[in-house]
């Protein structure tokens, strides 16, 4: 039930601390809870030489974000790839390949079919990372990661992204594990991971301050995400949430490609949506930043409130808390959920049910 909340879609986007809280629990008390993760196939990672990550829509964006966090922490190579892609073109299995699927749902037709496909003897496991228990892609998967996000019904994925985030951050530890990553470092980031659902509550109390910004893109008819790192597939992430629930147009681009393309197309009737936390790529960020506003370009951009970013003409900055790195893209997701609900229903649009679109795609 909706309950006092005006569309699924924001009730869902609200709901993501208790959904976090479900998602760790009982899972990061202490580096060695990780063994737990894959109980019954605990062995499996140490034979893990290489993943590739199949999903579609939202859950592709999760498994982007899982590929940095994957080298970077657990130093295993990784690949990502849309499911309707992947299935259709001869590739390559490195030996020891983890093969893990994301899907909110579990029934997404062309994610199915992908997993069906693998028969290659050098995949060493197929591991689901999914929200429903009873789904087909839980039942065909020898590892399961359960999101326990409950349900989501909203058509626009929410907590089922930032629960998949939270659960691959745990498959990273656990990999990590393995493979040598200290002690030390494991125990600080799940330190980290139970600061989470404070944090995502310290941002949800943005929403009055977000609703007001919305309005400067009612009338818009493109909108230009810019994000580098782990937030270029968080800038995706909110570019795919502004085209389907608003109708507008939007793009998502690495920040340090703009030169290389789309900064053609910025002007005053085209806003730029920055995610601008306080990592090593701030000060690239800050000038590719330059480059827009030097255009004319109107820039909103969501940042740490230490990167010491000032609202100017032209640019409107929208104060986040300090984040620690690894949950960066998980907390920077929400202001561009709310973002995009409050553009849509300023719209008028089907926020729950857009058009053309279904919860669960099932067939091709
Ligand atoms: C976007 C959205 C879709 C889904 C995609 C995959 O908000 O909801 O892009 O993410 O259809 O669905 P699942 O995760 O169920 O496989």
């Amino acid at each position: 039930e909706k309950g006092e909340y005006r569309h699924y879609m924001l009730k869902e986007i609200f709901e993501q601390p208790v959904a976090l809280q479900r998602t760790l629990e009982g899972r990061l008390g202490s580096v060695a809870d990780l063994d737990g993760l894959f109980s019954e196939n605990a062995d499996l990672l140490h034979k893990v030489r290489n993943i590739q990550i199949i999903a579609c829509g939202t859950s592709y964006h999760a498994g982007m974000i899982a590929r940095y966090w994957l080298e970077a922490l657990a130093g295993v190579p990784c690949q990502v790839e849309v499911a309707s892609e992947f299935r259709y073109r001869s590739h390559v299995v490195p030996e020891g390949t983890l093969f893990v699927t994301i899907s909110q749902s579990g029934e997404t037709a062309d994610t199915l079919a992908a997993l069906r496909a693998t028969s290659s003897p050098n995949y060493v496991g197929r591991l689901a990372v999914c929200n429903v228990d009873s789904s087909s892609l839980v039942r065909e998967s020898e590892l399961v990661l359960l999101t326990r996000a409950g349900p989501e019904i909203g058509v626009a994925s929410t907590k089922a992204f930032t629960t998949q985030l939270a659960a691959l951050m745990m498959l990273v530890l656990a990999l990590g594990r393995v493979r040598g990553l200290e002690q030390a470092r494991i125990q600080t980031v799940l330190d980290e991971m139970r600061q989470l659902p404070g944090l995502i509550q310290q941002v949800l109390q943005l929403d009055g301050d977000i609703e007001k910004l919305a309005e400067d893109f009612v009338e818009k008819h493109h909108t230009l995400f810019l994000g580098r790192g782990t937030q270029y597939p968080v800038a995706m992430e909110g570019a795919l949430k502004l085209k389907e629930i608003s109708y507008i147009h939007a793009e998502a681009y690495p920040a340090g490609e703009l030169k290389h393309g789309p900064l053609a197309l910025v002007d005053k009737d085209m806003p730029v949506v920055a995610v601008a936390p306080n990592d090593e790529l701030l000060e690239k960020l800050k000038s590719n930043l330059q480059e827009v506003r030097a255009r004319g370009g109107e820039l909103y951009i969501f940042a740490d409130r230490d990167a010491a970013l000032q609202n100017e003409d032209g640019v409107t900055v929208l104060n986040m808390p300090p984040v620690p790195e690894c949950l960066i893209p998980i907390v920077y997701t929400v202001p561009l959920q709310l973002l995009s609900y409050h553009v849509a229903v300023m719209r008028g649009t089907d926020v729950d049910q857009p058009r053309n679109l279904a919860k669960s795609v099932t067939v091709e």
